[in-house]
């Protein structure tokens, strides 16, 4: 309950018309918090007078409205929408046009149109206003001071409302401990009909359908969970249901059509047995039931959520763990995104497996979703993907909400570039922050038409129905993600669209365009496709992935007496920069059971401790280690002399600057490293103990528990939540292998 001082806010007399469970609870928290002097009730019935009296509900009853509304501050008209009207009416003679008068109707529009009525035009001192919450009891009885903690309260001030009469009602739902929130009058009531109205409309329908037809009620004694789930609300009051039909009228039945439309799809899908009609339903339902449900535990997805949360989890990782044993982490992120794109835009449906279940690509997953692709799973690292083909994607909802993930915003601004449709791409606030311009330039001189902030930073805002053409980019930096988003937009430009990169970058776009069927050149630094073609379904092995095999790599390198096996992990030369980097600094690093598995070379790599000693990092080996130098800026400060890093600027505009980052929690940890504009000098030595800040970076997170195994004290590290973007499981796995780890909220 809000603190009155707070609101500088006393009312002497409210009058409750139509003195019921809404009503009496009102009138009870207004109470109960000390800002109301003297409540009036009114009731039809005596009974119930007597009863709100006897509660001290209230402390005063009246029969005559008029004579109870006058000199009021405030009127809360708390009885049936349907009478609404009439006790305006019977109000009116008592109203001064100072008494600030609002409702807690379920539909707004007919409350609004019958107070038009009654007083010829809308009234500045009438705010209408529905409170989401209820209980299974009714009646003045039982009223709850509490009713309202924490749920919503919609106000629909009309623009003729004066501002004191909002702020009023405004501060007697805070005070009565709500979130309000406001919203138009047309919209509250077509929100209310979608989620409200028609689920009780069509439970009432259904148990009336089943009751009639079962005439024996036979099948009410074997329905079990799903029945009762479903129709528990068609046990509600049927009058007051009635009367919410009836005033809302117009938007049920636009929900209605809605409705029946999809209905009357889902059954022709049933019986052609269009399976895949079937599960785009029951998956996208699934998905969003899924979203509404984590909303409701009020878990983290949403970005207002995620933010919030994020920074309470806290990594605690203890000196004196050991590395041993054989472990396979989770798939690769890059190979993982990939897989559903271009599962999407194939022709046939293709099956994934090892696909990493983490934030980052499940963003991916749902942009496709969002955009009418099928997608089952992902269940234990299988995903069915029901291709569209490269013209199918339909235009999604509304933006698309990509976390902290630049993967699935770069490669998906490359994609969008060339649809028929308009988009946006938006993110957390890592990712808001990051640059965007290294796509949307090259894009532009194919054509696009795409929008970022002045500083090139999201939301990314694209107009569709453009025409691409064909482009030769010479990349300025050495990216992955900018080589990728050209050339995905170059599947859609009439003739031939190429990247030379200025340092090799991960191919795995190349190759799983290739494993699709459809042709990419590759000669010397440049990359080339021709645009107009299709691609053909195919079944993908995502091997796990040797950015997340890298914390262990350099656990095991570090700490004396460590052995372990990491399995089936990615090899492919574009991204051993760490085997051959650690390698360079002495580590004990061999490959076995080398294959390859869908395009794409694997290992089991064996890692042993060796003692590491400092070198000169080969820039050459940067872009093919560009995710793992915060684990590598651990291996130099446990390495014997200098290690030097340069021509790593790029680190600067990952997830955080993870420059800066890392220096400031390594300089805090007692380590001697000295940033530079493009890496660090870091020389090896006694890492302490201490708290560390990761500012919501995965791979800072992770690093930091690596560096407590040589540490001297715990090392607490911040803000660590984002390790489900890119490695779900890693405290368990951390913890498997020895490394004495846990996490606090
Ligand atoms: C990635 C490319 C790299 C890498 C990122 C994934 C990809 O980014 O850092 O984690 O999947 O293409 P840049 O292209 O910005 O170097």
């Amino acid at each position: 309950m809000a603190d009155t001082q707070e609101f500088d806010f006393i009312l002497d007399k409210v009058v409750i018309v139509g003195l019921g469970l809404i009503g009496g609870s009102f009138a009870s928290a207004l109470k109960q918090a000390g800002v109301v002097r003297h409540v009036v009730g009114c009731a039809r019935s005596n009974e119930t007078l007597r009863k709100g009296l006897q509660m001290g509900v209230i402390d005063e009853g009246q029969s005559d409205i008029a004579e109870a509304v006058k000199g009021a501050d405030l009127v809360m008209l708390a009885a049936p929408i349907g009478l609404t009207e009439v006790l305006l009416e019977q109000m009116k003679p008592g109203l001064n046009g100072h008494t600030v008068v609002t409702d807690a109707g379920s539909v707004k529009g007919n409350v609004v149109e019958a107070a038009k009525r009654v007083f010829g035009v809308m009234p500045d001192w009438f705010v209408a206003g529905h409170p989401i919450a209820g209980s299974e009891q009714s009646g003045v009885a039982a009223s709850n001071p509490n009713l309202y903690t924490n749920h919503k309260v919609i106000l629909t001030p009309t623009e003729e409302c004066s501002p004191r009469a909002l702020q009023m009602v405004t501060k007697a739902w805070q005070v009565a401990g709500a979130e309000v929130l406001e919203m138009d009058v047309e919209r509250h009531d077509e929100v209310l009909a979608a989620t409200s109205h028609l689920p009780h409309l069509l439970a009432f329908s259904l148990v009336d359908t089943l009751a009639k037809e079962d005439e024996n009620q036979e099948i009410f004694r074997y329905a079990a969970g799903g029945f009762r789930d479903f129709t528990r609300i068609a046990s509600s009051d049927a009058s007051m249901w009635h009367d919410i039909f009836v005033a809302n009228k117009s938007a049920i039945a636009t929900m209605l059509d809605h409705f029946e439309r999809g209905l009357h799809a889902l059954r022709e899908a049933v019986e052609s047995d269009d399976s895949e009609t079937m599960l785009g339903v029951m998956t996208r339902a699934k998905v969003a039931r899924d979203h509404f449900t984590t909303m409701l535990a009020k878990q983290a997805y949403s970005k207002e959520s995620n933010q919030m949360t994020e920074k309470n989890v806290k990594f605690v990782a203890r000196p004196g763990g050991k590395v041993s044993g054989a472990i396979r982490v989770p798939g690769d992120k890059s190979i993982s995104h990939r897989s559903i794109m271009l599962g999407a835009l194939a022709d046939g449906t293709t099956e994934v497996e090892g696909f990493l279940e983490g934030e980052d690509a499940l963003a991916t997953l749902q942009a496709f979703r969002d955009m009418g692709v099928v997608i089952e799973g992902p269940t234990n690292g299988h995903v069915k993907v029901f291709g569209v083909g490269v013209n199918g994607l339909k235009a999604p909802p509304g933006p698309l909400y990509v976390g902290n993930s630049g993967t699935s915003m770069r490669l998906l601004s490359g994609l969008l570039a060339a649809q028929a449709f308009d988009s946006e791409l938006t993110g957390d606030e890592s990712l808001s922050g990051r640059p965007m311009g290294r796509v949307a330039n090259p894009l532009r001189e194919m054509g696009a038409k795409i929008e970022t902030c002045d500083d090139g930073t999201p939301p990314v805002k694209i107009t569709g129905g453009q025409v691409l053409t064909p482009l030769r980019y010479d990349m300025p930096m050495a990216s992955a993600q900018v080589k990728s988003c050209v050339l995905l937009a170059g599947l859609y430009a009439n003739g031939e669209t190429s990247v030379v990169e200025p340092a090799p970058t991960r191919d795995h776009t190349e190759r799983m365009l290739r494993g699709f069927g459809y042709a990419v050149r590759t000669e010397g630094s440049r990359a080339t496709l021709v645009g107009g073609g299709s691609l053909e379904a195919t079944d993908i092995d995502v091997p796990a992935d040797i950015s997340s095999a890298a914390f262990f790599m350099v656990a095991a390198s570090i700490t004396p007496g460590a052995d372990l096996l990491l399995k089936h992990v990615g090899i492919n030369p574009t991204r051993i920069g760490i085997i051959n980097i650690l390698r360079l600094m002495g580590a004990d690093i061999t490959l076995e059971n080398e294959a390859e598995a869908g395009g794409e070379p694997v290992a089991d790599i064996r890692v042993r401790y060796a003692p590491l000693k400092g070198i000169d990092i080969p820039e050459d080996q940067v872009p093919l280690a560009i995710d793992e130098f915060p684990v590598l800026f651990v291996a130099a400060a446990c390495a014997e002399g200098r290690t030097t890093l340069t021509g790593a600027e790029e680190l600067r505009v990952k997830e955080s600057d993870r420059i800066q980052v890392m220096a400031d929690g390594l300089l805090a940890l007692g380590v001697d490293i000295q940033p530079t504009e493009d890496g660090a000098v870091i020389n090896g030595g006694v890492i302490g103990g201490g708290s560390v800040e990761s500012h919501g970076d995965h791979r800072i997170a992770m690093s930091f528990v690596v560096a407590s195994l040589r540490a001297a004290a715990d090392i607490t590290i911040g803000n660590c939540a984002n390790v489900a973007t890119s490695f779900p499981n890693f405290i368990e796995l951390a913890s498997q292998v020895g490394i004495n780890v846990s996490v606090s909220d």
